[in-house]
C-alpha cells in the first residue's frame, strides 16, 4: 500500500533585484519551489500532496498520470514514486520518444504508454479510464497536472511559508502575488489561501481557449469560496510553449543580472509579464509582490535540444 508520506518541504522566499524593479520602486520576494529539491521540483509537489492522501486513503499501491514528453508534473510524480516507493504509470502524448524527461521517467521505474495525439486527446471523453482502470486496479487516477480541487488544496500552505517569511525581506506585508498558469490549480490554491485578502494575478502560459477561467471557478465553487480576489492575463506570447527572440533575450538578462534560472514555457513568461505591468503602470510604485518560481527547471534540457 502507498505510504502516507510526511514531506513538507519549505520554498524559502528571496529578494529579486532587478533595475527595471528598483527603476519603479517595485519589490519582488520570489518564492523559490524550484529550490524545494533535485528531482521533485516546483509547484508539482504542492499539487500532488492531496492526490496522494486520497492514493493513501484509498488504499491504493500508486498513482497513473497524464503528461506530454517533457512533462514537469510527470516528472515530478515519478520521482515521488522513486523516492516514496510507490508504483507510477504515465500515459503520455503523442508517440515514443526518448526525451531528457522520458529518460528520467524511466530511470525513475514509471511505466509509460504512448496514446498517439488522438488517443490524448480523447481523455476528457467518457470511458477514457476504463481500459486503464481494468489494467491497473491497484492505482490512483490523478488528472492531467496534478489538477483539481485537491491539487489546489495542496498549494494553500504556500500562503502560509510566505507570510512566515516576510521578515528575512524586511517586509510587515505585502500587496499581491504573480505567478504562471497553466490549468490555473496552483493560483487557485492561493487564491483559496488569501481568502480575498490579497489579489493573486495568473500570467496565462496558455492561450485564452484553454479555459483556465472556468476551471479556477469551478475549483473555487467545489471549494465553496466567497471571494475571488485573482485576475488573469494573457502571458502566452501566441500559444502554449511558443518561444522567440525577445523572450529567450529577457530570460538570459534576467539570469545574468539576477541569478535567477528561468524556463521559457511558464516563469519566463510571467516574469516578462510582470515587467510589461510594471512599465504600464498597472504594479505601482511602493508595491509589494510575491513572485512563485513554480520550478519547471528540468524542461529547460529538451527545450534546449528542440531549439
Ligand atoms: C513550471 C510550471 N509552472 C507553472 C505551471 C502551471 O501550474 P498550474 O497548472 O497549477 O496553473 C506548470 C504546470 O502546468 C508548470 O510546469
Amino acid at each position: 500500500m502507498l505510504p502516507l508520506i510526511d514531506w513538507r518541504p519549505r520554498a524559502e522566499l528571496q529578494r529579486l533585484r532587478l533595475e527595471w524593479l528598483e527603476q519603479a520602486g517595485v519589490e519582488v520576494g520570489v518564492l523559490r519551489l524550484d529550490q524545494i529539491d533535485q528531482q521533485i521540483s516546483g509547484n508539482k509537489w504542492f499539487k500532488l500532496t492531496e492526490h496522494l492522501a486520497a492514493a493513501h486513503t484509498a488504499g491504493a499501491q500508486g498513482l497513473i498520470s497524464l503528461g506530454g514528453a517533457h512533462s514537469n508534473h510527470l516528472h515530478a510524480l515519478a520521482a515521488a514514486g522513486e523516492r516514496f516507493g510507490f508504483a507510477t504509470v504515465g500515459l503520455l502524448r503523442g508517440h515514443a520518444q526518448q526525451t531528457p524527461t522520458t529518460y528520467d521517467l524511466e530511470r525513475f521505474g514509471m511505466q509509460l504508454h504512448w496514446l498517439g495525439f488522438a488517443g490524448y486527446r480523447a481523455r476528457h471523453a467518457p470511458g477514457f479510464w476504463e481500459p486503464w482502470q481494468a489494467q491497473y486496479p491497484a492505482l490512483h487516477q490523478v488528472p492531467e497536472g496534478g489538477g483539481g480541487l485537491p491539487g489546489a488544496l495542496g498549494c494553500m500552505t504556500l500562503v502560509t511559508q510566505v507570510r512566515e517569511q516576510l521578515s528575512a525581506l524586511g517586509w510587515d506585508d505585502y500587496d499581491a502575488w504573480w505567478l504562471a498558469a497553466g490549468t490555473g490549480t496552483t493560483l487557485a490554491g492561493l487564491v483559496l489561501g488569501e481568502a480575498g485578502q490579497r489579489k493573486v494575478f495568473g500570467a496565462l502560459a496558455v492561450p485564452d481557449d484553454h479555459g483556465v477561467a472556468p476551471q479556477v471557478e469551478m475549483i473555487l465553487r467545489q471549494a465553496g469560496a466567497a471571494e475571488r480576489n485573482l485576475e488573469l492575463i494573457d502571458a502566452s506570447r501566441g500559444g502554449f510553449a511558443k518561444v522567440d527572440e525577445a523572450l529567450l533575450r529577457f530570460i538570459q538578462d534576467s539570469e545574468a543580472a539576477s541569478g535567477l534560472p528561468l524556463e521559457p514555457l511558464y516563469t519566463g513568461k510571467a516574469l516578462m509579464a510582470l515587467k510589461e505591468a510594471v512599465e504600464q503602470g498597472r504594479i505601482g510604485c511602493g508595491q509589494r509582490i510575491v513572485f512563485v518560481h513554480t520550478g519547471g527547471l528540468q524542461g529547460r534540457r529538451g527545450l534546449a535540444q528542440a531549439l
